[in-house]
Order: C-alpha cells, then sequence, then structure tokens
C-alpha cells in the first residue's frame, strides 16, 4: 500500500488521497471528488452537504409531523427530489472549485520543483565556475612565473650562444688567436648544456604541478653508498675549480629502495646547491650513514646559508632567497621542488635542511634501507 502511495503522484491517474475521511475510515476507493482534494473529513464539503442535508430532511419531517399530525408520501418525494436535484449541481461545482483547487496545487509543486532545480543548477554552475577560475588563476600564474623565468634563464644563455655565433659569422673570430676561439665555443657549449638543463626543470616541474611522481615500479635495491661517491667524484672537479674541498665520510654498501635516474638526479642537486652558495676556499662535507632501518645523507657546507625569514618557502617552486640572488643572478628556484618530490616519491623519503645565514647549510636526505 505504501508503495503504491509513493508512486502515483497527485493528479496522476489512479491518485487516492489518503488522508480524505472517506478513503481512510470506509476503506473503499472515493469517488471523483476524493481522488482530486487534499481535505480531511472536517474540510470535506460533500459530507458537510449530506450531513447538513439529512439533519434538515428529519428537521423538516418533524416539523410536518408536528404541525399536521401526518407527512404525506408527496412531500417526502418532493423533499429527497429536491436534495438530490441540489446535490447534483452541488457534487458539480464543488467538483470544478476542487479540480481547480487541484490545479492551483499542481502549478504550484511544479513551480517548487522547478526552483528547487533552478537553485540546484545555479550552485552546479557556480561551483563549476569557481573551480575553472580556481584553475585558471593558477595557471595565470605558472604562466607568469614561467614568463619570469623564460626572460632570465632562457634568454641570457641564447644571447651568449647567439652573441658568440655572431662574431664568427662577422669574421670578427677570425683575428682571436685559436685557444681564444676555443673559450668562445666552449662557453657557447656551457650556455647550450645550462639551457637544456633549464628546459628539462621547467618540464619536470610542470609534470609534478599536474600529476604526484609515481615510482612505486620503478624502485629497485640500489647501491647508494656507490651511487653518492660517483656523484661526489664527478662534482669534485666543478668544486676544485672553485677552491672548495669535498670532505666525504660514506659508509659502504648501503642498500635502499629508490629509482637510480631519479635519485641521481636529486643528490647531484643539492651537491651542486652546496657548490653553487659557497665561496671559494670552504669546505663542503658529505656523510652518508645508516641509522636504524634508514640511510642518512648529509650535505653540509660553509656557505651564504639561507636567511630564517626564507626558509619555509624554499622547497616551492620558483623560490631563491635574496642573498642567493644576489650571489648568482641565474638560477631557477625549480632544483629544490623537484628534489623534495623526487625524494618524497620514495618509501620513507624525507629531505629536510639546518642553516644560518652566512654560516652554512646542512641539507639531510633520508631512505629505506632493504
Ligand atoms: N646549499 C645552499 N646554501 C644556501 N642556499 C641554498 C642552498 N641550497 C639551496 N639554497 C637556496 O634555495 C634556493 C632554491 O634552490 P634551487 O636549487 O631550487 O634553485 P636555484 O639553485 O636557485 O636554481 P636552479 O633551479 O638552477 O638550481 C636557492 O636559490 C637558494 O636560495
Ligand atoms: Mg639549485
Amino acid at each position: 500500500m505504501k508503495n503504491h502511495r509513493k508512486k502515483i503522484a497527485v493528479g496522476e491517474a489512479g491518485y487516492l488521497n489518503w488522508n480524505c475521511w472517506l478513503v481512510k475510515n470506509l476503506n473503499y476507493s472515493p469517488y471523483k471528488r476524493c481522488q482530486f482534494c487534499k481535505f480531511r473529513f472536517r474540510n470535506c464539503l460533500f459530507l458537510h452537504y449530506q450531513v447538513i442535508s439529512l439533519i434538515l430532511i428529519f428537521f423538516f419531517l418533524g416539523l410536518f409531523l408536528l404541525i399536521e399530525g401526518t407527512v404525506s408520501s408527496l412531500i417526502i418525494i418532493t423533499i429527497f427530489t429536491l436534495v438530490i436535484v441540489y446535490g447534483y449541481f452541488f457534487n458539480q461545482s464543488t467538483g470544478r472549485i476542487i479540480e481547480a483547487n487541484f490545479a492551483q496545487t499542481k502549478a504550484k509543486e511544479a513551480l517548487e520543483e522547478l526552483t528547487e532545480n533552478l537553485e540546484e543548477k545555479v550552485d552546479e554552475q557556480t561551483k563549476d565556475i569557481v573551480e575553472k577560475n580556481t584553475r585558471l588563476e593558477r595557471l595565470l600564474k605558472v604562466k607568469s612565473e614561467f614568463l619570469d623565468i623564460a626572460s632570465h634563464q632562457l634568454r641570457t644563455p641564447v644571447s651568449v650562444i647567439c652573441g658568440i655565433l655572431d662574431m664568427f659569422k662577422s669574421g670578427a673570430m677570425d683575428s682571436l688567436p685559436k685557444d681564444k676561439q676555443m673559450k668562445f665555443i666552449e662557453n657557447a657549449f656551457l650556455k647550450g648544456r645550462k639551457l637544456n638543463a633549464v628546459i628539462d626543470d621547467i618540464l619536470d616541474a610542470s609534470d609534478l604541478d599536474e600529476k604526484e611522481l609515481d615510482l612505486k615500479n620503478s624502485l629497485k635495491d640500489l647501491d647508494f653508498s656507490s651511487l653518492v661517491k660517483n656523484i661526489v667524484n664527478y662534482s669534485k672537479m666543478e668544486a676544485e675549480g672553485k677552491r672548495i674541498i669535498i670532505n666525504t665520510d660514506i659508509s659502504d654498501n648501503i642498500i635502499v629502495k629508490g629509482d637510480k635516474k631519479y635519485l641521481e638526479q636529486a643528490i647531484s642537486n643539492i651537491i651542486d646547491n652546496a657548490i653553487k652558495y659557497t665561496p671559494g676556499g670552504k669546505n663542503i662535507e658529505i656523510k652518508l650513514e645508516k641509522v636504524g632501518n634508514k640511510a642518512i645523507l648529509a650535505v653540509k657546507d660553509e656557505g651564504i646559508g639561507i636567511p630564517k625569514k626564507e626558509q619555509a618557502s624554499l622547497f616551492k617552486k620558483f623560490s631563491r632567497a635574496t642573498n642567493a640572488k644576489e650571489m648568482h643572478t641565474d638560477g631557477s628556484g625549480l632544483g629544490l621542488f623537484i628534489v623534495k618530490n623526487i625524494i618524497g616519491a620514495h618509501p620513507e623519503g624525507k629531505i629536510w635542511f639546518e642553516s644560518e645565514e652566512s654560516k652554512g647549510t646542512t641539507f639531510y636526505i633520508q631512505l629505506l634501507i632493504v
């Protein structure tokens, strides 16, 4: 019964008003009026009419009986005929009123439904617009950051390369001795490589913006001790060029769960930064040790350090401390952002640092030992 009540809405064929007194109490399908009206017994016009009619019939019959002493059958027939004829028209008119009322109710319900839907739609569209706006704002920010980087980081090496090529083209190079020419060519080559590295960083960072780095399928048991030693050997040349001494204390056979390519990229980045932000004549210490089931790599320098107020945002994209900008105008500020993502994609991977301005910085990397 309940299901039936739910399925058939007001106005649909077969709809019953279960609040109708007739339906409830007599338990039979009501006739037309009750199918539409939403009234309870005290409001049911037809029942009012029937009750009042009965009272009046008995009242008049009683009155006749009192006055005349008898009730003729003609009077009874007349009264009943009047009641039936009047009842028919009453029925018709109240039926129309109820139908009109029903039509109004239906229209009201439809309007309510429409308003509800409209509110829902407006809500949905507002949410959509807000989301699109946020995305657009993010894209605009990325675009302006990119333009900033592009203008500094990409333009400089391109200008140098173009300048050198122009010297060749105009014949200005011909008057220079061979070794000088070689120096220019080497410089152009270095700038080309720098350009490549910046483009790689921008692409890596934009990939990381889209989705998190997932290394689950590429993690292997990796000899972390050898990996660090190789990078240190490779970096020593650059450090020596700046008269920086790299001291190492690297425990052997530390095997971690890691991705070789990405870990090489991350560790070289940290060591490069240590060399880049340390003035000549100072030292860098690189230590790798086992602590419980973790490998801890510490890269300690005696460089410019990082000002306290700029430390919190250092792992964010394009973030560069003011003292670093003064020391080296070039630098995209993407390196640490990429490193953090790489280390974070390793099991139990963590990166953090301690630093004091003008004294030095130590970067720590933690990885899980197999
Ligand atoms: N060893 C360090 N000593 C002092 N400051 C550092 C050190 N390492 C990182 N920083 C600070 O962190 C900032 C971000 O480093 P990150 O490697 O991301 O960018 P970058 O070195 O400026 O440029 P690039 O993307 O070309 O490496 C640096 O600009 C510098 O302010
Ligand atoms: Mg860097």
